[in-house]
């Protein structure tokens, strides 16, 4: 028989940290290799400057950084950790995943680690599989990290893709407990995935479809990102409200509920219309698209990490993230602070 004084076990947050590059490139930077200028970029995307890792720098660089801010933050001890994963889709090597880089630099050594790939979109993913995880009762915590370096994936030459992007990295750390406590709670996270969309966004060469050989790179299937941003606006606007409105549901709450909504930062006219359809004031939105640019799975774990060391998330505000990207996937957590 079920026992019924038996506590639900909660997954709470216990420390963030955020890393991004010191090189900071300007729109006015940009415009003297593409054709293009700082008020076209301003209007049509509200990036001002992006951090650009110098060469040399590697995703795992980044993260390992962003944990050890986390580590700091939640007083926890490295060798403590039961699991580590990274949401990135520009990893330092095909293998081995940043996830174990970050286990040795941080020593952990007694943690899992491995990788997960959902673009834009990993943290959400990777925050989910990481709950999931402590949920069951298997771990008690886990490293959660958000990292890529897609200026490493960038055609410098196209003014299509590379005004948009920036490299960095966030993270932080999920502990169970079954304490009637409530603060810094996951109360709910939707995730969805559309694979049928691929060519949209995508990075056509590098890997075993299209692989860089002796030959070199097939200039028809470069390593570098592709997109098709009218159409991956459209989606990206349609995705975020329904899983937004998702995960507010499964927790029984409505958007005039949320005290900060934290969205995927790849275009502030994509940010504007969806708080828009939400009917949540621009006030209640956290922005950083004008420093960063979309950084892809770091964005919102960089975000929250920004909101909450700026004193801008105070105790027992629902804040939400939510994100887009290739794919497609897309998804929100719901995060009682
Ligand atoms: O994290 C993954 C999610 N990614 C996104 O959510 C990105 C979604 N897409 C977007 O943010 C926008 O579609 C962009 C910012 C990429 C482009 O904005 P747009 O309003 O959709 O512009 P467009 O692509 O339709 O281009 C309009 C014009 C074109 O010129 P013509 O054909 O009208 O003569 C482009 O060639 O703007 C031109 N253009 C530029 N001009 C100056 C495109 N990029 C630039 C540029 N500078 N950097």
């Amino acid at each position: 028989m079920k026992n019924t004084t038996e506590k639900k076990i909660k997954i709470n947050i216990i420390g963030t940290g955020s890393c991004v590059p010191d090189n900071v490139v300007t729109n006015n930077d940009l415009a003297k290799i593409v054709e293009t200028s700082d008020e076209w970029i301003t209007t049509r995307t509200g990036i001002k400057e992006r951090r650009i890792a110098e060469p040399g720098t590697a995703t795992s660089d980044l993260a390992i950084k962003a944990a050890k801010k986390a580590l700091e933050a939640s007083k926890i001890d490295p060798q403590k950790l039961d699991l580590i994963i990274t949401a990135t889709c520009t990893p330092d090597h095909l293998f081995p995943s940043v996830s174990c880089l970050v286990q040795h630099a941080i020593g952990a050594t007694n943690a899992a680690a491995f990788d997960l790939s959902a673009a834009c979109s990993g943290f959400i993913y990777a925050l989910n599989v990481g709950r999931g995880l402590l949920e069951s009762g298997i771990y008690k915590n886990a490293l959660i990290i958000g990292a890529d370096a897609l200026s490493k994936f960038t055609d410098w030459k196209d003014r299509g893709t590379c005004i948009l992007f920036g490299d960095g990295a966030g993270a932080l750390i999920l502990e169970s407990s079954v304490s009637d406590d409530k603060s810094h709670t996951i109360l709910s996270v939707d995730l969805g995935a559309d694979g049928s969309q691929t060519n949209i966004l995508l990075i056509p060469g590098g890997g075993s479809r299209h692989p860089i050989t002796d030959k070199g790179i097939d200039p028809a299937y470069p390593p570098f990102i592709h997109m098709d941003g009218k159409e991956v606006y459209r989606h990206a606007v349609i995705r975020m409200i329904q899983t937004a409105n998702n995960a507010l549901q499964a927790a029984g709450k409505k958007p005039a509920d949320l005290a900060l909504l934290i969205p995927h930062q790849a275009n502030l006219r994509i940010i504007e219309s969806i708080a828009k359809r939400m009917q949540i004031p621009m006030e209640k939105v956290f922005l950083n698209i004008h420093k960063y640019g979309n950084m892809s799975a770091a964005t919102t774990i960089v975000a929250l990490d920004e909101a909450s060391r700026s004193g801008r998330l105070k105790s027992g505000d629902l804040v939400e993230l939510m994100a887009f990207g290739a794919g497609f996937t897309w998804g929100a957590a719901l995060i009682q602070w």
